[in-house]
């Protein structure tokens, strides 16, 4: 008698376990460039949400981070649909980000199909302001994925940023030879956002409901030149930063001379002629609107930038 309650007890705990298991299944969210800059933010705050999560990544061994703080990983390539099939079975929403690529448009569109097959029921799309609405490279390729995903019959949203305050890596090295760093958008004015603001979005998009169909435009709260990001650092760094403006020509002349593709700078080129004539300086309200709070502000971003990459901007450091 008291074996056979045993068994009918354990029969509970089996199918109990099961139902958790599938359940769990059903929720899962699966983050792509959870090795990147927005997706490995978007990971933080779903782990601080207890929200089971898997990871998709070309390289397993770059994650293991990610598998020790307990998210699934599931190895795939957006130029591979196979792998994305995989990676996607019982995904229930999903993050779509990854760099600015001249396949970009195929590959994007690649796993939107995917989570079509998989019968994923939301996406949220990392794209970028005033996609659509300018004539560069970048914001024409993120309207394309943007159709291609709204005719998809998925639920979405697409997220659209400003420059991310995160760039700023770009420039560590000379500001810390020279103390001084170039750009080519002379006194334009751009509402920098930072990429944890977008990354806390993403995670509230996925997390909670009523976010789906909507396009947010993020934005700093203020709009400031490359001349007041040099005070920024400045203030961080205790020591004097310069912004020197150059002309488009010599910008993509020392790029390239650096090693950076020719396609990119020009894609980039057509949106700094687009900044110029004030483009991105747009400030909206979404950040304050979806986080409860006011966006990140530059001179904070820097202060924690400089902390978290002292090593970067050591004057004594080995190049
Ligand atoms: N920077 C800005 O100011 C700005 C502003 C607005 C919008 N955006 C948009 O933000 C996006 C870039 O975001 P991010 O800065 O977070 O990128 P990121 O830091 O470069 O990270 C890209 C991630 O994508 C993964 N990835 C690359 N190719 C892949 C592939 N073929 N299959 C699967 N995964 C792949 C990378 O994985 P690995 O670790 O394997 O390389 C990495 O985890 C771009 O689309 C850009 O247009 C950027």
């Amino acid at each position: 008698m008291a074996i056979s309650k045993t068994l009918v007890q354990l029969r509970w705990v089996a199918t109990l376990k099961l139902i958790v298991h599938r359940l769990g299944n059903i929720m899962t969210i699966l983050i792509t460039g959870a090795t990147g800059n927005i997706g490995g933010e978007v990971v933080k705050h779903l782990i601080e949400k207890e929200i089971p999560l898997r990871a998709l990544v070309r390289d397993r061994a770059k994650a293991a981070n990610l598998a020790a703080q307990g998210v699934e990983l599931a190895q795939g390539d957006f130029s591979q649909p196979d792998s994305l099939d995989a990676a996607l079975q019982g995904v229930e929403k999903a993050f779509l980000v990854m760099p600015n690529d001249l396949h970009q448009v195929e590959l994007e569109c690649n796993f939107i199909d995917a989570a079509q097959r998989a019968g994923v029921r939301y996406l949220v799309k990392l794209s970028v302001l005033q996609a659509g609405q300018l004539p560069s490279l970048f914001q024409q390729w993120h309207f394309q994925i943007e159709q291609h995903l709204e005719a998809s019959g998925l639920a979405w949203t697409h997220l659209r940023p400003n420059m991310l305050m995160q760039n700023m890596r770009w420039f560590a090295q000379s500001i810390a030879q020279q103390g001084v760093f170039y750009h080519s958008v002379g006194d334009a004015e751009i509402s920098h956002i930072d990429a944890r603001d977008v990354a806390a979005v993403a995670a509230v998009c996925l997390s909670e409901s009523g976010h789906e169909y909507q396009t947010y435009d993020l934005t700093g709260a203020e709009a400031i030149s490359f001349s007041q990001v040099a005070e920024y650092f400045a203030e961080a760094l205790h020591r004097p930063v310069q912004y020197i403006s150059v002309t488009p020509a010599d910008f993509k002349a020392a790029r390239l001379a650096n090693g950076e593709p020719e396609w990119y700078l020009d894609a980039e080129a057509q949106l700094f002629d687009c900044w110029r004539t004030g483009a991105g300086s747009i400030v909206t309200t979404a950040i304050a609107n979806l986080l409860h709070q006011p966006p990140m502000t530059f001179a904070g971003f820097a202060q924690d930038y400089v902390q978290t990459h002292a090593q970067d901007f050591s004057t004594t450091a080995r190049r």
